[in-house]
């Protein structure tokens, strides 16, 4: 897939276009990049990354409850939000911190003429999203450094649950592109941080987004969505260990905790989607 989208990718050492040559992507001056064995390429130059991303145990858990249909209707909304913020052109759309491509993929399905680009700093997240769907391709980069993207080449970019960075994401999307966001609310699994003191959403997240936002992008449209989930112990233990949680509990206190829960249990997910485009002024 990456021949398709490479018309799209930027070299990270000196912003050149990239073509996909043999099992490379390389620029007119010489700098290549290896395509993985498992269909990802790695665009990072430099000094390593700080961030590591995901680990495989979170991307297997996030794998599980996601192909399990929980965050079904959130998965739906996504995609609604991406044909309604259509530019009337084919799409081509980038998710930042894409993890495995779940929300990218059911958007490819949605969207028949589009392609996509899923970027994420884990390699395990990347060698997912590199089966994730057949119009998709992977890419390991970090969100704040230069997306390796060309300029204004997108109609899309999204973010769910993911770091963003909005320079970079002006400078990708193309006149009339929209960002499409997904934002925890405070109630976001609410049961759960109870219980198990998982990590509490800042509730002001939502509001900090416009802010981090302003100036480049104004919110044209949001859509609070918020519905209860009938989890087993399994799905409560994927979805704990999807998350940033995952990092604070220990095994043993998470698995004893979950066996003490009732079953099925009933969580609520709470989150806010939201569709941005630069003002009309600096269109
Ligand atoms: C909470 S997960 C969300 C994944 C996916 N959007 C989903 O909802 O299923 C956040 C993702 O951002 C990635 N990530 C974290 N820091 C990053 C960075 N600096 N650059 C790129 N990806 C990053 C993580 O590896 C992880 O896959
Ligand atoms: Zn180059």
């Amino acid at each position: 897939m990456l021949a398709e989208v490479s018309g799209l990718l930027s070299c990270p050492q000196c912003g050149d276009g990239l073509d996909l040559i043999d099992r490379a992507l390389v620029c007119a001056r010489g700098h290549s990049f290896d395509v993985a064995r498992q269909g990802y390429v790695t665009l990072l130059t430099g000094t390593a990354s700080k961030f590591t991303g995901d680990s495989a145990e979170m991307i297997s858990a996030r794998c599980d409850f996601l192909e399990a249909g929980h965050f079904d209707p959130l998965l739906d909304a996504v995609a609604v939000a991406c044909r309604d913020g259509g530019t009337g052109a084919d799409p081509q759309i980038l998710e930042i911190g894409a993890g495995a491509g779940h929300y990218l993929a059911r958007v490819l399905d949605a969207l028949p003429s589009a392609r996509g680009i899923g970027l994420d700093i884990s390699k395990p997240a990347a060698r997912r999203l590199a089966r994730a769907h057949p119009r998709a391709a992977a890419v390991v980069a970090d969100v704040w450094r230069q997306l390796p993207v060309r300029d204004r080449v997108l109609t899309h970019v999204l973010s769910i649950f993911a770091p963003r960075n909005a320079a970079e994401i002006d400078r990708v999307l193309c006149d009339d592109g929209v960002l499409v966001v997904v934002t925890p609310t405070d109630r976001h699994l609410g049961e759960l941080v109870e219980l198990l003191g998982m990590v509490r959403v800042d509730d002001r997240k939502t509001e900090r987004l416009g802010e981090t936002l302003a100036g480049r992008f104004e919110r044209v449209h949001r859509t609070r969505l918020e519905f209860r989930m009938a989890l087993s112990h399994r799905d409560v233990d994927n979805l704990v260990g999807m998350g940033p949680s995952a990092r604070h509990l220990t095994t043993e206190g998470r698995s004893t905790a979950i066996a003490a829960l009732p079953e099925p249990f009933s969580v609520t997910a709470s989150v806010v989607v939201s569709t941005y485009r630069r003002p009309s002024t600096s269109r």
